[in-house]
């Protein structure tokens, strides 16, 4: 399916929205008028300030870069020419939490070049939309004919007032696998983006990036007082980026909004992504998955070949017949293949194959079982981020799958750096990972990534990126302490600003009782339903044992909760307490919400004015049940029915950590 532009496409040259107060100075204004970006060429050296409003939120800021022998591409210039431009459209996701996206913004390029020696060019788009502002540096072809070596970016972002910071620190052996904390922006050292900021003035402001090709991805380091600096991941060398004649950075995004959960609905990062570049989509589809997974995790199977060993041909088919009985029609399975040891996750060259299966798993089989029950194998690939070994291989792996009729993957890179020497955040990692996409594609296989470079927003130009994990998900609380209840309350505002993500949601025994007997999930099983709906992803994993499932009738909201919406509404928020998120379903007139809370206790009034004022519907309740919460009783899920209207007012409670979930369903 080509992505359809809808309504309207109107590109113009300046008519609203910019203006020129003094020579070297330009701004260039959001639509509504709210977000403003103020370029100035102050001795010969660009900077950039923000507004929102009357509000300042970012003071003037350096731009540019320091290349290699310290030549510096962040002063010495002068303008050679400055252009304006509006863009007015609205496109259509293959797949998504909102169907119709609008794409609104004005435009200010600024094409600088320096006067001394080299006489180098360097052009700064700036983008102003009613959702935030972003920026990006172009640096075209031109008579210096070198390779270009950067050895730092200069960009800073000098918050006008300080504020409370959700963050995770950069640099780190699990990558982005941690616990958010919040501190002030002040105290911070380098993090990961995307970092959301609470700020004094008021505003919700997460900074990230967008579009990020070819380039090193940015963390953030706190240099003095409140201003960030742009820290661009080094290669092992010590170079941050390494490029031929020309490049051109991702966007610096810096989403605004009066209240947390604006960032959420903020399509910035997608519509600053290049609208769809595959001519097929139609093996791209949205779902819901089971896998053989959860039981490797909590050590009830091995991945590994040993008499617990989870991918046998025998469990597959066990569970593919569970599968197509419950209606479902994907299942992933994990240790199928050669290669796995008790130390698969140490880092170490760990050498797995991609194409033999283990002895007890016969692939051709499972596939050919698989088929007959209507149930999809997802493949998996484990690279333990050997990707000296992967890339010899993965073209046969993924023949492979093609040739099976296979049409998702699973590629893992676990590993505190690829090949044991580059962050997965650099360059190496951005271009590597953008080169297994496009092949994947080439392969009609969509992707899901774990342990990968953080999303910029890429699935709008290859919708065959469906998801991928970048954070601390499920599987930690199948093995360590756990995550706490309040982590499902910040990465809404955080990670999940970003892209879709795998958490790998519902689990129903949250005790677990088999295998890691002791460690649990941080929350009630009614909240674990509600995750279907506060994280956006578009394939959902139902990620507990079949037998913890099978007779359950909360197993009817997995059966009926869709992946891929119409709208996203966020109800209200606070970043690290609570969230309430309705969606509507892309397929029918249903509207499904999810409520979650931390570790405290919280009776919510939900007004229902999202619904069809004209319609009345049947409101079918996932709650906790009454005296439920994190240790009481936390599996317990009450289900009630309720005829309600767009007028009602719901009340509901629940229980610490608790959660609930509601599918709204048109009569
Ligand atoms: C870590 C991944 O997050 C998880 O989903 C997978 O099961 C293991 N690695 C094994 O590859």
């Amino acid at each position: 399916m080509i992505q359809k532009k809808l309504i309207t496409l109107l590109l113009f040259a300046a008519i609203t929205g910019f203006s020129q107060n003094k020579k070297n100075t330009f701004e260039v204004v959001s639509p509504d008028g709210k977000n403003k970006v103020k370029f100035e060429l102050v001795k010969n050296a660009p900077k950039y300030a923000v507004l929102h409003g009357k509000t300042e939120v970012i003071t003037p800021s350096d731009m540019g870069f320091l290349l290699k022998d310290n030549e510096n591409l962040s002063t010495d210039f002068e303008i050679k020419n400055v252009q304006k431009i509006s863009f007015n459209e609205t496109w259509q996701q293959v797949w998504g939490e909102k169907k119709n996206i609008k794409n609104h913004y004005n435009q200010l390029s600024v094409e600088l070049q320096q006067k001394g020696k080299n006489r180098r060019k360097l052009e700064i788009q700036f983008r102003a939309f009613n959702d935030g502002v972003a920026f990006r540096y172009v640096y075209p072809k031109q008579n210096v004919k070198d390779s270009i070596f950067i050895m730092d970016e200069k960009t800073t972002f000098n918050l006008k007032e300080d504020g409370k910071a959700w963050w995770i620190p950069a640099y780190r052996e699990n990558r982005d696998e941690y616990l958010f904390k919040d501190a002030p922006v002040s105290t911070l050292d380098t993090v990961l983006t995307p970092l959301t900021i609470e700020s004094k003035n008021g505003l919700a402001i997460s900074f990230h990036e967008a579009n990020l090709v070819d380039f090193a991805s940015i963390n953030l380091i706190k240099t003095k007082g409140t201003q960030l600096k742009a820290d661009l991941v080094p290669w092992a060398d010590g170079v941050k980026v390494r490029v031929k004649e020309t490049f051109t950075s991702s966007w610096r995004t810096i989403q605004i909004g009066e209240k947390p959960g604006d960032l959420i609905t903020s399509y910035l990062i997608l519509n600053l992504n290049d609208p769809n570049k595959l001519a097929n989509t139609s093996y791209v589809k949205p779902y819901k998955y089971f896998g053989i997974w959860w039981g490797m995790h909590i050590g009830k199977y091995s991945f590994w070949e040993s008499d617990i060993q989870g991918a046998t041909t025998k469990r597959a088919k066990e569970y593919m017949d569970f599968t197509a009985k419950e209606g479902f029609h994907h299942l992933l399975i994990e240790g199928w293949n050669k290669g796995w040891t008790p130390q698969w996750y140490e880092n170490h060259m760990h050498m797995f194959s991609f194409t033999k299966s283990a002895d007890n798993f016969d692939l051709e089989e499972v596939v050919a079982y698989g088929k007959k029950k209507n149930v999809a194998l997802i493949g998996y690939h484990e690279t333990g981020s050997n990707l000296i070994n992967y890339l010899k291989e993965v073209d046969e792996g993924f023949a492979l799958y093609k040739k099976m009729g296979m049409h998702s993957v699973k590629i893992g890179h676990v590993g505190s750096k690829l090949n044991m020497k580059e962050w997965h955040f650099g360059q190496f990692g951005v271009n590597y990972f953008r080169y297994i996409l496009e092949k994947a594609a080439q392969y009609d296989l969509a992707v899901l990534y774990h342990e990968s470079i953080k999303d910029t927003g890429e699935r709008r130009t290859f919708p065959n990126m469906l998801s991928r994990e970048a954070a601390r998900g499920q599987e930690y609380n199948a093995w360590s302490e756990g995550n706490p209840p309040n982590h499902l309350t910040i990465i809404p505002f955080t990670r999940l600003l970003s892209g879709p993500m795998d958490f790998t949601p519902g689990i129903f025994d949250v005790e677990v009782k088999q295998g890691h007997a002791g460690k649990r999930v941080h929350g009630t099983a009614a909240q674990q339903l509600a995750l279907y709906v506060t994280i956006y992803a578009p394939i959902q994993m139902m990620a507990d044992l079949p037998e913890n499932y099978e007779g359950k009738p909360a197993l009817q909201f997995l059966k009926d909760v869709p992946t891929d919406w119409e709208d996203t509404k966020i109800l209200e928020g606070k970043i690290g307490e609570y969230i309430t998120t309705a969606r509507k379903d892309r397929n029918s007139a249903d509207w499904y919400l999810g409520t979650i809370t931390n570790e405290k206790a919280r009776d919510v009034n939900v007004a229902l004015s999202f619904l069809d004022p004209n319609a009345t519907y049947e409101a079918q309740i996932y709650a906790d049940a009454e005296g439920t919460d994190e240790t009481h009783n936390p599996a317990e899920i009450a289900i009630s029915k309720k005829t309600v209207k767009a007028s009602d007012i719901l009340k509901l409670h629940l229980g610490g950590a608790g959660g609930t979930a509601i599918r709204f369903k048109k009569l």
